[in-house]
């Protein structure tokens, strides 16, 4: 039966339809409130704003749960991998054999980009960040393959999908090259998709380097832990983009450029700056947590925290003893690894942490994992990109499947000015009148 939540303001009462999702969270429709009513909903942050609905990943943030499709996370991480989870993400079940070894297939031959693109990387400058360049070359991909910019649904838009998906880790892979005046190195087909990224990664022409199958693992859980976190700022930011019918390469470009931010993808980054910032200033962990709790200069523990997530973070579960056999397998001891654990050892005992419900987040420790494999800091968000890229994927494919999808354009109130008239330059200040300034070709 039809449910109602019943709103008044000003003496008028309206009913707002209700929804319920199959793991019984609730939503109070509110689209016609302002025809209804002529009033708006604020939610600063989107915090509480239900964009769509999707039934790809459920998130339960008191609770610490999240499934990918009904699939509980860490059963995924135990027994499943990176590819098989972004079939699963992308198409909504679990592959049989053939339709994995199809798929796996697809994406693999995909893995190679055009050669004409491999000289825009010679055209970034050496110290381009690469989400910089990931973003560029996602969006140029469009020049490259016209013909399915259109597709939106159906066999042409999967074939995007994976083209995408296959291409990501060369093009970051081959920003990390450049940056380092390296040739970039080739994906083999006789390597997986993980093993391709290492190896054109860290492949040179003189020396080839087979994957190390711990390392190799360690960053599939990490891609596989990634892959999909429902409305987040960068699949927010994919799907804004999309419904405006945008092509996918240039939806993509939009949520690399998203996640790039300190705030979402970047924090593995910011973890180790923050790390490095303590020894530097040689402070000890309980020093450098004082000064968070003060709130200097805006700092925050980087690593801790989610929006979503009261409680420990099931990806950094998963991860923590991931880290901790990695660094064990690797022989890997360091003195930023070693304050990043004394960190969250006082934070996890402190009442600061404890009562805003502040926990290690998934970045904490894949930032010690990828430090601890040897990964460049600043190419840390790049992974986290290849990781969320079936997520971004599914969602803009279940977005354009979706009748409900119309072009997102939020409402605001306005705060500024209310009218005026135009005061001419002359009217204006010293009533001086602008001049063009001459040009200057030696500036
Ligand atoms: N360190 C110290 N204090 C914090 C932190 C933190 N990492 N996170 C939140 N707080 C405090 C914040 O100052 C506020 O305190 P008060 O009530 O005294 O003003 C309170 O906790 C609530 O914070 P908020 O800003 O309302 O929380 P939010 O939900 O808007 O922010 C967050 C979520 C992830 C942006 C934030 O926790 C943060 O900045 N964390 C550090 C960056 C980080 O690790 N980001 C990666 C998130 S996981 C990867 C991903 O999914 O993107």
């Amino acid at each position: 039966m039809a449910e109602f939540a019943d709103l008044t303001f000003r003496g008028r009462t309206v009913q707002l339809p209700v929804t319920v999702g199959s793991e019984g969270e609730i939503a109070v429709d509110i689209s016609s409130l302002r025809d209804d009513l002529g009033v708006i909903t604020m939610d600063s942050g989107l915090g509480n704003t239900g964009a769509c609905q999707s039934a790809i990943t459920y998130i339960d943030g008191e609770q610490g749960i999240l499934r990918y499709r009904g699939y509980d996370i860490a059963e995924l991480a135990e027994n499943s991998a990176f590819l098989e989870v972004a079939y699963l993400l992308m198409h909504g079940d679990l592959p049989s054999a053939d339709d994995f070894d199809e798929f796996a297939a697809g994406v693999m031959d995909n893995m190679l980009v055009h050669e004409n693109l491999r000289h825009f990387f010679n055209a970034f400058p050496r110290d381009a960040h690469p989400m910089a360049v990931a973003s560029a070359v996602v969006a140029s991909l469009a020049t490259f393959y016209p013909e399915s910019m259109g597709a939106r649904k159906g066999p042409d838009a999967m074939e995007s999908c994976r083209r995408l998906l296959a291409k990501l880790p060369t093009i970051v892979a081959w920003s990390y090259k450049q940056s380092r005046g390296i040739p970039v190195t080739y994906p083999r087909c006789d390597l997986g998709y993980v093993q391709n990224f290492l190896h054109m990664m860290f492949s040179t022409p003189y020396r080839v380097m087979e994957p190390d199958p711990t390392v190799a693992r360690a960053l599939d859980l990490i891609f596989l832990l990634h892959a999909d976190h429902e409305q987040n700022c960068s699949t927010s930011t994919v799907r804004m983009v999309g419904s405006s019918q945008s092509n996918l390469f240039a939806s993509i470009s939009a949520g690399v450029s998203a996640l790039w931010g300190p705030l979402h993808g970047g924090a593995n980054q910011a973890l180790i700056e923050m790390l490095q910032y303590i020894q530097r200033a040689g402070l000890t962990p309980g020093q450098f947590v004082e000064k968070i709790k003060n709130k200097e200069a805006g700092v925050r523990l980087m690593g801790f925290g989610h929006r979503v997530y009261k409680n420990y973070d099931p990806r950094a579960k998963v991860l923590k003893k991931t880290a901790g056999d990695v660094l064990q397998k690797l022989g890997v001891h360091s003195e930023l690894l070693e304050t990043a654990l004394a960190l969250e050892d006082v934070a996890l005992h402190d009442d600061y942490f404890l009562e805003r419900k502040l926990y290690p987040n998934v970045d904490f420790y894949s930032g010690i994992i990828l430090h601890a494999i040897g990964i460049p800091t600043n190419m840390f968000t790049a992974i986290f990109a290849i990781g969320r890229m079936p997520g971004w994927l599914a969602q803009w494919l279940e977005m354009n499947a979706d009748p409900q999808t119309r072009i997102a354009r939020p409402r605001q109130i306005y705060t500024g000015a209310t009218l005026r008239p135009y005061v001419p330059f002359r009217q204006r200040g010293d009533g001086r009148i602008p001049r063009r300034r001459p040009c200057n070709p030696g500036a």
